[in-house]
């Protein structure tokens, strides 16, 4: 939430910074603005998309090889020009633009406003910002960064910060804690960003800031230190990122352009960890930690949203093929409710960002309480991947649209490799079952790809229904989290308001939805649940329901009460999902266009969710 680019080196700063802001502009869209240091910090800010901000600078003194810009998602204070970033300090000696949240701004601001300083906005950074001047002005501290330092250690909460100050226009100052910075390493010039995506296009050597630690960066020199002044531990690595993952090609929107990508992406996920001449599936990222994972007594899964519905179906596949309880839980609420867990547990933690703050506070707290912590995260290097003790990226590659389509894909794929391989071990299921499963697995980009090639139909079905006001989607077993992710896609971006639920629980009180304005989306497969599933439609039938079914080529009960199908190639039922969630991911991307809505940055939305 919230993104941050930064540069300090000889380039003309405004093209990096609007550039960088345009890449960053999913994490948040409600304001954006930018900082040059050139004679002074010259600052402009605007409500809206980063487009906007281009207009109004159109005329402004952009020149300058040193500055910050920020892209908004608003918490404190609504969007509006003079709540958007960077803040500038009461005197103007500091600007400043942040990523998080200051928890304790309201005591902070209180004193500060005892002390005689001003405040013109309702952010809680422009707190931090009269914060760190307020201790500039103390005869003890000697410098811009010490000030920084100080303010640091009085403030509560997350943050990502990077600062400019009028007095040595030539230095750029960040900080990291709980909100994601990368150093970008140039020829006498360095890149600051909330991720890589501004700095790829011009160095592929960085940093990933830990929490705690200050950077100071000039164009020829780097210092990294912590707030307490001590030397910082840093690595440099290398980007395994290419600008061509940041392009939409030939596609309107990114998440169109990441549902096509997924046959390709479910296959990147799986190769090198499915080794089909030995009909095995390794892990390497767990090979340490196999033994604890046999040994535990549960498997508790967290994360949020889509992440969570990808959790919700490793819990089927692991509680029937491999016989551990599994417990899965949202972060937002796992974090706070006192749960038991201890040594014998293991907790896995899904995020495509690897940034979520609920579920990254939800690990630490695992952590703390002894259990082995597993991470199943897309983006290399985040905070949740470099928490965890061992762990399993999905391949998904970068992914834009703030509806996540292909991350959920990569994400089930790791779940069910993982669930198959702890069967296995546990010898659960015999050789025969585990290589079927392989080889089930292998099948299923091609099959997404010919689901895939059905688009016009699914447009078509798209476009009866566009202007709907509700939805429910209904799924049982493994099914009932791809109604529930059916159900969020919709939602999110067009706005209709949808309903994913278990189709046996429909009777008990989403029936009274039914009418015939009602789309309800039954989701199936060929699985022990079918006939069940068939006895539910029945029902929406019998209420004149409109239903749009997933079926596959082999239903023949389901396709004669449909009003609407798409059919889907038949697959083992424990790999199902990755089919069936496809044309539901279609679905409501052309519903979405239709309806004019903003497709790949829904309202109020933003992709990587930073605060709680
Ligand atoms: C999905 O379409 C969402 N935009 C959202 O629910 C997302 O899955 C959730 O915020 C979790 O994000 P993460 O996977 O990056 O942790």
């Amino acid at each position: 939430m919230c993104g941050i680019v930064g540069y300090i080196g000889e380039k003309n700063v405004y093209s990096i910074l609007v550039k960088g802001l345009q890449r960053l502009e999913y994490r948040g869209y409600d304001s954006a603005g930018i900082c040059i240091a050139n004679s002074g910090l010259k600052v402009y800010k605007k409500k809206g998309k980063v487009s906007e901000l281009e207009s109004f600078v159109a005329s402004k003194d952009i020149h300058g090889s040193i500055g910050i810009g920020h892209t908004r998602w608003a918490t404190h204070g609504e969007p509006n020009d003079l709540n958007a970033h960077p803040h500038t300090s009461m005197n103007g000696h500091f600007v400043l633009v942040h990523n998080g949240i200051i928890e304790n701004y309201a005591e902070l601001k209180k004193d500060l406003s005892e002390k005689g300083m001003v405040f013109h906005t309702d952010t809680d950074t422009e707190v931090l910002a009269n914060l760190i001047e307020y201790y500039y002005q103390q005869e003890e501290v000697d410098s811009a960064e010490m000030a920084v330092r100080v303010a640091l250690t009085k403030v509560v909460g997350a943050y990502g910060i990077v600062v400019l100050c009028n007095d040595e226009p030539e230095k750029m100052i960040a900080a990291r804690m709980g909100s994601p910075l990368v150093i970008g390493i140039g020829q006498g010039e360095y890149f600051l960003a909330s991720d890589a995506s501004p700095i790829v296009e011009y160095t592929d050597s960085v940093i990933y800031m830990n929490d705690g630690d200050v950077a100071i960066l000039e164009k020829n020199s780097m210092l990294l230190k912590t707030v307490e002044n001590s030397a910082a531990n840093f690595k440099v690595t290398k980007l395994d990122l290419s600008i061509g993952d940041l392009d939409k090609g030939d596609f309107e929107h990114y998440m169109l352009k990441e549902i096509f990508e997924q046959p390709k992406t479910i296959s990147d996920t799986y190769r090198g960890r499915i080794n089909p001449e030995k009909n095995d599936i390794v892990l390497g990222g767990l090979i340490d930690v196999w033994d604890q994972i046999t040994a535990a007594n549960r498997i508790i899964i967290i994360g949020c949203g889509t992440s969570w519905h990808a959790a919700l179906v490793a819990e089927y596949l692991i509680e029937e093929y491999a016989r551990v309880p599994v417990e899965v839980e949202y972060a937002s609420e796992f974090r706070y409710r006192k749960p038991i867990i201890g040594k014998g547990d293991v907790v896995v933690a899904i995020s495509q960002s690897g940034e979520t703050a609920d579920t990254l506070a939800a690990l630490k707290m695992a952590k703390e309480k002894g259990a082995l912590i597993l991470g199943i995260c897309n983006v290399v290097g985040s905070s949740i991947a470099r928490e965890t003790d061992a762990g399993v990226y999905t391949h998904a590659g970068t992914e834009i649209g703030v509806a996540s389509t292909k991350a959920f894909t990569a994400q089930v794929t790791v779940l069910t490799l993982f669930a198959f391989k702890l069967a296995h071990k546990k010898e659960k299921i015999d050789q025969q079952t585990y290589e079927l499963f392989i080889e089930e697995m292998l099948a299923i980009p091609d099959k997404v790809q010919s689901i895939l090639l059905g688009h016009p139909k699914i447009k078509e079905v798209a476009e009866k229904y566009s202007e709907a006001i509700n939805a429910l989607y209904l799924g049982r077993g493994y099914l009932f989290p791809v109604a529930l992710e059916g159900a969020l896609k919709l939602k999110e971006i067009s706005y209709i308001h949808a309903e994913g639920y278990a189709a046996g629980e429909m009777k008990h009180g989403p029936i009274a939805l039914v009418d015939d304005n009602l789309p309800v989306v039954v989701v199936s497969a060929q699985d022990s649940y079918y006939e069940k599933v068939v006895s539910n439609i029945q029902e929406v039938k019998a209420r004149k329901g409109n239903i749009i079914a997933v079926v596959t080529e082999e239903d023949n009960g389901l396709r004669e009460m449909a009003n609407d199908l798409f059919e889907i190639p038949c697959s083992h039922p424990a790999v199902a999902s990755l089919l069936t969630v496809v044309p539901l991911q279609l679905f409501a991307y052309y519903i979405a266009l239709m309806r004019g809505c903003d497709v790949d940055q829904p309202r109020n939305l933003a992709k990587s969710v930073t605060v709680e």
